[in-house]
This record gives C-alpha cells, structure tokens and sequence, in this order.
C-alpha cells in the first residue's frame, strides 16, 4: 500500500513520452471524464491552467444516445476549436449500438480519441450489468473492444475501468489482457472496486499490478491525486505511465498548473487568493452561459461547483447557500464582492474533495456472478438513454 509520509516533488526520471496513438500527452496527465463537469467550459478552463498540456476528456456519452442523435448529447460532444486532441468518453453495453456509435465519431470526425467507460458504479447501471459490472462478463467486454478498435479506424481507443465488482470479483487483469488482445491504445485504471464506490483509499498496488501484468501498452493510474506531490508519488510507486485526476481538480482547475509543474520539476504552485479564485468562478459559470447558449442557465449549472471553488475559505454558511443559488453572472460577482477576498488559499483546501463515501452492495441482475462467460440476460436498458449521468 502506499506511504502516506512526506513525499519529494522530484519529478519522474523516466523520459518516455506517453502517447496515446498519435498523440504525445506531455506531461503525462489526464482530466478524467466526470459526467456533469468535464464539458467543454471545464475543459478549457483546466486547458488554460496546464498551458494546452495534457489530455482532457469529456464526460461520459451513451452510444445509444450518439447514434441516435439526441439533442443534448450532441452538444455534449461539442469541443473548442482550440481542443487537440479530442478526446470523448463513451459508455455503451452492446457491441453493436458502440460499433456504431465510433463508426460515426471517426466517419464524421468528432473526436481524435475515444475513451470507453467500464468503470460506472452507479446502482441503476449495474443492476442491468452496465458499467462496472460488466468487465465481469469476459466475452462481452471482449466483443465491446472489437467493435470499438475497428470501428474506430486510425482513431485510439483507450478504456477505463475500475479493480472489479467486489474484493471477490476483481476482474482488471482479466479485462487488461482481453484489452490488449483486442487492440486498445491504453488502460486507465481507478483503483477502486465498484462496492467501494468514492469510499476508502485507491489501491495504487492493484495500478503497479495492471502495468507488469499488460507491458505492450500504457497504463494510466487513476484514484485519489489530490495534489501534483500525489501524481508524482503514484508515477513513482506504480511505475504507471501517466495519471489520470478526477475529483482533485472539482473546483480546482489550476491543479493542472500544479501537475505540469511538478512533472517538469518545478514546484512553484498555484495558491490562489479567494480573490483569484473569485474571478476563476465567474469565468467557468460565464463559459457555461456561453455554451448552452443563455447565461442564467450557465450560472445554475455552476452551482454545482460553488462549495468546491470556496473549500476551506472563511465564508459563512448563509453566504455559502446564496451564491449556491444564483441565477446571473451580475448576483454571483456582487456576492463574491461582498467576501473577503484577500484571504490566501487555505491550508488543507489541498485534501480530498467531492465524492469520498462508499461501501455499498453492488446491485447486479439476478446469477451475474454465477458465470463469467454466459452473457446471456445482459439488457440494453443498462445503457441510459440520455449522455452524461
Ligand atoms: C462527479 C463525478 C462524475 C464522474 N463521471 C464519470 C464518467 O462520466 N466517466 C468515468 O469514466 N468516470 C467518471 N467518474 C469517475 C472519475 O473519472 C474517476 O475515475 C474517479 O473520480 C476517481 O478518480 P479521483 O480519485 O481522481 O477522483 C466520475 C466521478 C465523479 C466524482
């Protein structure tokens, strides 16, 4: 397991570059998909912070939805102009609709890269075998990659995926070795178990497992970087090829200043005044006007955001409700005006934020682990029929 000591910011010495297909990702680092936030604002605004380096992949889009052509799922798959590579996250249970779907993404050119979510936890997912359940169904999984690898033509396809269902049905170093067999480009691993959920701490172990047990292509390990330190201790403790940072950057963009930094060696990083951050939190809601297209829509997406952005400043808890409920960029600027804004970044706003809890039963359909191999009773009703959940 690993040390939770002081760590060193030396940056890894190893200097191959991370490639995924054509693309080179230097430093090696990865936005996760994280649906209801890595949309094309949130991607720009970490995009900024990193200085354009980096990979930064879109929240998780249903195949069945894509081919459908669902009205927010098409714009759920919209990318900057300015965004090279492009990369999207797709989650689908039938060979077939996912086929499809990268069939359409490489024919009509959405994306340069497409990412497979295999990692969802979520119980009305897995109950029909979806998400995280389904690596457990061997030739499934297997059938999944195929259509995706050929479909996708000289596009990557990477996958993403968690340790298993359960301590006693880990299924990554089966669903890694299928992945390589199948012709994927590169395996993200988040080292938790589905019943885990966001609970306990990601086994980095399981990360340095999945990179001896499948060499001929990169890993990148995934769960619990909170900080640049965090990235480089699991480069280093792993052997991983890259990072890939989730909850760590809610609220937090310029933690990708930090992870450049600290993987070229620098350690001057990014503490921002509330005052800074302030005008960071008007930015991101004033994208997300931008991008749905009306500006009080953006701001109520951003509430979301609002208690990340403020962690650990000394803000009471009534401001706190009334800038989590604003409706125009004119009513958060002016609350936010009314705080102090010279306070410097608090000590711990550093640590975990987001989702930590977990430990819950793995909702699965009726004798799923009765037999890794029969895939039969896997419904596409797993499959949402809207993007991004
Ligand atoms: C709000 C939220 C939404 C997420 N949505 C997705 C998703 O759409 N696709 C996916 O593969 N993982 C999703 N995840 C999981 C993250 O990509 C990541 O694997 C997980 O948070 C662990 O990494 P971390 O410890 O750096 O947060 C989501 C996580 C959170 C907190």
């Amino acid at each position: 397991m690993r040390d939770n000591g002081p760590m060193p910011t030396t940056a890894p010495s190893s200097t191959s570059t991370l490639k995924i297909g054509p693309h080179p990702v230097q430093p090696p680092v990865v936005l996760a998909p994280m649906a209801g936030i890595t949309n094309a604002p949130f991607r720009t605004l970490c995009r900024e912070f990193s200085g354009g380096k980096g990979l930064f992949v879109s929240e998780m889009i249903t195949t069945r939805a894509l081919v459908e052509r669902n009205e927010k799922t098409m714009q759920l798959i919209h990318f900057d102009a300015t965004e090279k590579p492009r990369s999207i996250q797709l989650y689908g249970v039938d060979p077939a609709t996912v086929g499809k779907a990268v069939r359409m993404i490489a024919e009509e050119d959405l994306a340069d890269h497409i990412d497979l979510n295999f990692g969802c936890p979520v119980p009305k997912v897995t109950r029909k075998g979806g998400g995280s359940a389904l690596p457990y169904k061997r030739p499934l999984l297997r059938a999944i990659l195929r259509e995706a690898v050929s479909g996708a033509g000289d596009l990557p396809v990477t996958m993403k995926m968690r340790k298993g269902i359960d301590d006693d049905h880990i299924t990554y170093l089966d669903a890694g070795r299928i992945a390589v067999e199948e012709g994927v480009t590169a395996i993200a691993l988040h080292g938790r178990t589905a019943a885990q959920h966001y609970g306990g701490t990601a086994d980095w172990d399981a990360i340095a497992r999945l990179k001896e047990h499948v060499p001929e292509i990169p890993v990148l390990g995934n769960g619990d970087i909170w900080c640049a330190e965090d990235a480089l201790r699991m480069v280093r403790e792993t052997g991983c090829d890259g990072v890939v940072v989730g909850r760590g950057c809610l609220g937090r963009p310029w933690l990708f200043a930090d992870l450049v930094a600290a993987f070229e060696g620098r350690t001057a990083f990014a503490r921002p005044t509330l005052r800074e951050v302030a005008d960071v939190m008007v930015r991101h809601a004033g994208l997300l006007g931008e991008w749905i297209g009306d500006e009080s829509r953006g701001v109520i997406d951003f509430r979301k955001h609002v208690a990340w952005y403020l962690k650990g400043f000394a803000v009471g808890s009534e401001m706190r409700k009334r800038l989590a409920i604003t409706s125009s960029l004119e009513e958060l600027r002016s609350g936010l005006d009314e705080l102090d804004l010279d306070q410097a970044w608090p000590a711990g706003a550093d640590g975990p934020r987001g989702r930590t809890s977990g430990n819950n039963r793995v909702v699965l359909p009726d004798g799923w682990l009765k037999d890794p191999y029969d895939c039969a009773g896997v419904s596409e009703d797993a499959e949402l029929d809207t993007s991004g959940g």
